[in-house]
């Protein structure tokens, strides 16, 4: 199959198609992409007949920053008898490889919201028809994905389980906690769970660690750190939230973080700031290469029009530095479902002890 439909947050279809064209090339795999700005999807197609496939083979999804899920698809399916679509759609479904369930997903846009009910209700039972004839198999590594655009127009395809979103529409879904002094609090909660494994938080996201909070204000950010029972410096101009000065964890410290130099290096740094990205991932660099942090998770604001090259160059900017101090790492990044126009990377300091 040469279809690979990557879905991202609407108005990041150019970057979602320049990335996974660029990272498929460099595997050899050339094709081109089709996308509309604002559909939440961009279409990557190949030149070789079983590109899309070899794709998810070869690229690692937690690698990609700006695609939220991809499949490997048959080309769209248009006019689908609206009376029996499961009936139309079984015959398509008989040639993709076996899968083990079923997830029918809008965009995520307004439109797309509004077809939620009908992707629910239709899933459910064309899983029931697929169960019963032996077409799902649990066990089997694949899932088996329906995008609807419309109740008649379709792009069905699949994706490894093991290398692509484990949530509907690649969306991690959280509850905001009441608690918290900001909404920007779950862009840090979403970091932790994107980029550290469950079974590892209790050895890096653990109590008792030190951690320093640049841009701090009003406190969303602290609040996570606070809540994980770790000893945090707010720095920010701005006021911190009262109740997160109450729980005596915060030490709140009203000066420039471009200017700030701990005295003693810290388990975690995080930072959003809202600052020119080269100015950004400069402060970030200096902190992991004075060996300052072990640890951090920052944004990077990216309101400009070429944000993908943007990224990359501030990316190979730590890289670079890092890599000629003969600092070992590990950096991940991604385009976050609580983030906005902004991406946020993890960098973790290996062989590291304070
Ligand atoms: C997006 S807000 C941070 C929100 C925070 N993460 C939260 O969850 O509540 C950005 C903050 O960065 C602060 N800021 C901007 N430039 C700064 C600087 N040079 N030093 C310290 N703080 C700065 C601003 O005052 C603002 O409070």
């Amino acid at each position: 199959m040469n279809h690979l439909l990557l879905y991202c947050r609407p108005g990041f279809e150019k970057e979602c198609a320049a990335e996974v064209r660029e990272q498929c090339e460099q595997q050899g795999i050339y094709g081109y992409c089709k996308l509309e700005e604002n559909t939440g999807y961009a279409l990557f197609v190949s030149h070789q007949p079983d590109g899309a496939a070899l794709a998810v083979e070869q690229l690692r999804f937690h690698d990609l920053i700006f695609t939220r899920q991809w499949i490997v698809c048959l080309p769209m399916i248009e006019g689908v008898d609206t009376q029996d679509r499961v009936e139309s759609l079984m015959p398509h479904v008989r040639g993709l490889p076996q899968c083990s369930e079923l997830w029918v997903e809008p965009a995520d846009t307004t439109e797309g919201r509004e077809m939620q009910r009908f992707c629910n209700s239709f899933g459910s039972a064309f899983s029931q028809v697929l169960r019963k004839q032996g077409v799902l198999q649990r066990q089997a590594t694949d899932r088996l994905h329906i995008f609807a655009l419309s109740g008649s127009c379709f792009y069905i395809g699949y994706a490894p389980i093991k290398n692509s979103a484990p949530w509907p529409m690649g969306i991690m879904r959280l509850k905001f906690p009441q608690q918290a002094p900001s909404r920007s609090t779950l862009k840090l909660e979403e970091a932790w769970h994107w980029f550290i494994p469950e079974h590892q938080w209790h050895q890096y996201i653990s109590s008792g660690k030190r951690a320093v909070d640049l841009g701090a204000a009003p406190g969303g950010w602290t609040w996570q750190l606070v809540n994980q029972n770790m000893f945090v410096t707010a720095i920010d101009n701005g006021p911190m939230a009262d109740s997160l000065m109450e729980t005596g964890q915060v030490k709140h410290l009203t000066e420039d973080a471009f200017a700030f130099h701990p005295q003693k290096p810290f388990d975690w740094m995080v930072c959003d700031i809202v600052d020119k990205p080269t100015r950004v991932i400069k402060l970030m660099t200096q902190w992991l290469q004075e060996g300052w942090c072990r640890e951090t998770v920052f944004n990077l604001k990216l309101p400009m029009k070429q944000r993908y090259p943007e990224v990359k160059s501030c990316l190979a900017y730590l890289q670079t530095t890092l890599n000629e101090a003969g600092i070992d790492y590990r950096l991940a990044a991604k385009h976050l479902y609580h983030d906005r126009e902004e991406i946020t990377v993890h960098v973790r300091l290996l062989g590291y002890h304070g």
